[in-house]
């Protein structure tokens, strides 16, 4: 006999709210304030923004690194500065965030769906299938934290001549083959949303090089299509000075009006991140291997050793000695054939025991109004069969860092009471 499920009247699992995220250290909130403090809010007229640019291509083993507004950014960044123009095909996974495809059309591109393997990431093979004349790129997304199988997607890549960059929106510190995830294609581009790893006060974004000059034209870009003296980027005469005085004014004009006039090389964007937003990052980004993601690796095993082996579970999220996982999610693959319920009603009772969780948070990529037409030939077959089942019998869990120990065993104790009512 089954415990009853508190869907039904039955106990609740968990009484107590669980600890959100994000969650920032002292350290960045304190940092937040020094900018302000200063008047040194803006990125060429503070220190933080290169500080983190810098900290952050060191942490990944990338030459360069470009801060930028958002992970949306990132990518739209990224393929401009690598070619991608007016009627390119890039080739994107269907099972991602929309921002994915959308940052192909903002380049001017079209993008082409390609379906996922079982581990819920790009399926290599699609891209020799999807190839045309006119593709140019792939974009292969980590999603969940599960790195790329980027061995197979650069062969097939290279094979075609095609530009490879990482969507690292959800795995911040993945890693394959012992490189962290964002430095094995041409870019790599990260979000710092306040759902993700790091988050730079709520919004913010980067991307990673080791080509120089992709690095260049995202920085360019980025501050609305400048070029800058060679020397500039670290030799800025106001911002060289760290935060004491705000700037004079009439020394801050007049920088400007040497730095800019006539150096306008390319209709950019303005795409940059504040110095409070970097200040942050710069503080989480200290903590992200000792504390995020040492903590999300440890409840990882946990759940891992819990729902591996049980009835009623198709699959846990890949983590190999290769592919390392950055587990910003935990998505759970139900054995639909095995219960009596679906992804829908498995989350329903879930929740109702007292356990924040979730379904897959988007739809497939190419069932959102504005990206419909880009789905094929409008047949009744989805383009991404298997894409479409994972969406259909997966159930997100968390293992947020400021999640304890009783807060994962809750949870593993509300996933074994749900499964013994459904299964089947
Ligand atoms: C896979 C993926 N790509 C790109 C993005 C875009 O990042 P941002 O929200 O910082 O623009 C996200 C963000 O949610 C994402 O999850």
């Amino acid at each position: 006999m089954s415990e009853k499920l508190a869907l039904f009247g039955g106990r609740r699992t968990a009484d107590a709210p669980f600890p959100g995220w994000p969650r920032f250290s002292d350290k960045s909130l304190a940092g937040a304030q020094e900018p302000l403090r200063a008047g040194r809010v803006g990125y060429w007229t503070g220190t933080c923004g290169r500080s983190l640019e810098a900290a952050w291509a060191a942490w990944c083993g990338a030459r360069r690194a470009v801060s930028c507004a958002n992970g949306t950014a990132a990518l739209h960044l990224a393929l401009l500065a690598l070619g991608i123009g007016p009627g390119d095909e890039v080739i994107v996974p269907s099972h991602t965030f929309v921002a994915t495809p959308f940052s192909v059309l903002h380049a001017g591109g079209v993008p082409v769906f390609a379906d996922v393997t079982a581990d819920q990431t790009l399926d290599p093979r699609a891209i020799g299938a999807l190839c045309t004349e006119r593709t140019r790129a792939v974009i292969a997304v980590h999603l969940f934290g599960v790195v790329c199988d980027m061995d197979a997607v650069l062969r097939e890549a290279r094979a075609r001549g095609l530009a490879v960059v990482e969507d690292c929106a959800q795995c911040a510190g993945g890693e394959y083959g012992g490189r962290k995830a964002g430095v094995l294609g041409d870019a790599g581009c990260f979000s710092f949303h306040y759902s993700k790893h790091v988050s730079a006060a709520g919004e913010g974004g980067m991307v990673v090089t080791d080509d120089d000059a992709v690095a260049e034209v995202c920085r360019s870009l980025r501050d609305h299509g400048e070029e800058l003296e060679p020397s500039s980027e670290t030799a800025m005469p106001v911002a060289g000075a760290a935060h004491a005085a705000a700037p004079g004014a009439a020394a801050l004009l007049q920088e400007i009006e040497e730095r800019s006039r006539g150096r306008f090389v390319r209709a950019g964007f303005n795409y940059r991140m504040t110095e409070v937003q970097a200040a942050v990052a710069l503080g989480e980004l200290e903590r992200l291997e000792s504390w995020n993601l040492a903590r999300r690796i440890r409840h990882a095993k946990t759940y891992d050793h819990a729902f591996s082996h049980l009835t009623g579970i198709q699959a846990v999220p890949l983590n190999t000695e290769k592919r390392r996982n950055a587990y910003w999610r935990y998505p759970l693959q139900l054995d639909l054939s095995r219960l009596a319920c679906d992804a829908g009603g498995f989350r329903d009772a879930l929740f109702a025991e007292g356990i924040p969780c979730g379904l897959i948070p988007w739809l497939e990529s190419y069932r959102e109004p504005a990206l419909k037409r880009y789905a094929g030939d409008g047949s009744a077959s989805p383009p991404c069969p298997l894409a479409e089942r994972l969406d259909a019998s997966t159930v997100c869990l968390l293992l947020h860092p400021t999640w304890e120990r009783n807060h994962i065993d809750m949870t593993v104790s509300a996933v074994k009471k749900v499964l013994a009512h459904y299964r089947r």
